[in-house]
């Protein structure tokens, strides 16, 4: 094919996603995470606990949060291997708010592959995924910093209060930007954020550069989110791995339908309240749901939103010292947006 002719390096650039790139640069220490993810998340004493991680960790996943983690130390120089636990701590929590997430959204699909409920059972997915949040707790305080440990205990405080907070908000046709702000930012910002401060707080970084870490993981999570909610109303179900339509089910007040809401006809806000509020919906309604949010644009304005959170988390690298890896952060922002898995 011409597109490879004289192939260079800036070709191969070309072609990798920043993530990719990340990945590569960090390599050794991502094996050194997923060595330690593998020994801990077995268990000698519940055959079920090796059954149910295994499922979920060899599905992959992005490991987008250990990467920010090892970057966001490594930027700063650090030469230690402390940074190794936190990511492995940081990929842990997220595991386990994923067997609970999906447990309280009665999702189907996970990572390319059936989810953990629905293979084995509710029971199991939460209480392997109260075990994978013990195991991250024993791992960060391996590293013995305080501040560390208040980083992370704070974040999986603020990732459960984002899960109840959409509970309460879901079903809701009153539920507006704001208080979608307040669920994304607790359910999936904190975590983002928290990985990239404890990256910074490892290294021994000054608080301009701990403050300017947390802000990019904060805005970059907030995008990551918006993003997710999109992609749950266009995205393709084998590219995501998980089925599309389902926020849609599980009635969520998620940007886009936020967007329709606020824009609604009289009718438009029937259809609204009969499959959101009432859930009564029946065959047709999603494609009609979708027919609604093109008309009024609603993804675009999702996208348009997404991107002004990106440029926040780009400025927020500004204040850190000029490395590759930064620039790789600043891309990844831009490609968080126009990711489709
Ligand atoms: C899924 O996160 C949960 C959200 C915050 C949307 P990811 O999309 O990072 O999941 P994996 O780890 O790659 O499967
Ligand atoms: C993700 O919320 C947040 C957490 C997993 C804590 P979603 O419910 O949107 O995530 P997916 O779409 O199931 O991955
Ligand atoms: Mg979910
Ligand atoms: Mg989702």
């Amino acid at each position: 094919m011409n597109g490879m002719d004289g192939a260079g390096e800036s070709a191969v650039q070309k072609i990798t996603t920043p993530q990719d790139r990340l990945t590569s640069v960090l390599a050794e220490d991502m094996a050194a995470v997923n060595r330690l993810i593998r020994q801990r998340m077995a268990s000698e004493h519940a055959p079920r606990i090796p059954e149910v991680t295994a499922h979920l960790v060899e599905a992959g996943g992005k490991r987008l949060r250990p990467l920010l983690t090892l970057a966001a130390a490594r930027l700063l120089g650090y030469a230690g291997d402390d940074h190794v636990k936190l990511a492995a701590t940081v990929e842990f929590i997220h595991t386990a708010t994923l067997l609970h997430d999906d447990v309280v959204d009665e999702s189907q699909r996970r990572r390319g592959r059936p989810t953990a409920n629905l293979l084995w059972d509710n029971k199991s997915s939460v209480l392997v995924g109260d075990y994978l949040f013990a195991r991250s707790f024993q791992l960060m305080v391996e590293t013995g910093s305080l501040r560390v440990l208040d980083i992370l205990a704070n974040a999986s405080a603020t990732i459960a209060e984002g899960e109840v907070l959409q509970l309460t908000a879901a079903q809701d046709l009153a539920t507006d930007e704001a208080v979608y702000l307040q669920v994304i930012r607790g359910k999936t910002a904190a975590l983002f954020a928290a990985a990239t401060e404890a990256g910074g707080v490892i290294a021994g970084g000054g608080e301009g550069e701990i403050k300017a870490l947390r802000d990019y993981g904060d805005a970059l999570g907030i995008a990551f989110q918006i993003v997710d909610d999109m992609l749950d109303y266009g995205g393709s179900d084998a590219v995501i791995g998980k089925n599309t339509g389902d926020d849609f089910r599980e009635r969520k007040l998620t940007l886009p339908l936020i967007k329709a809401v606020a824009k609604a006809s009289p009718e438009e806000r029937a259809f609204w309240v009969r499959v959101i509020e009432k859930g009564q919906q029946g065959e047709g309604d999603l494609a009609q749901a979708m027919v609604i949010l093109q008309r009024h644009d609603a993804i675009s304005a999702c996208r348009r939103d997404a991107l002004a959170w990106v440029a926040r988390a780009k400025s927020a690298l500004d204040n850190l010292p000029v490395h590759s890896l930064r620039e790789i952060l600043s891309e990844l922002a831009d490609f968080v947006v126009s990711r489709v898995s």
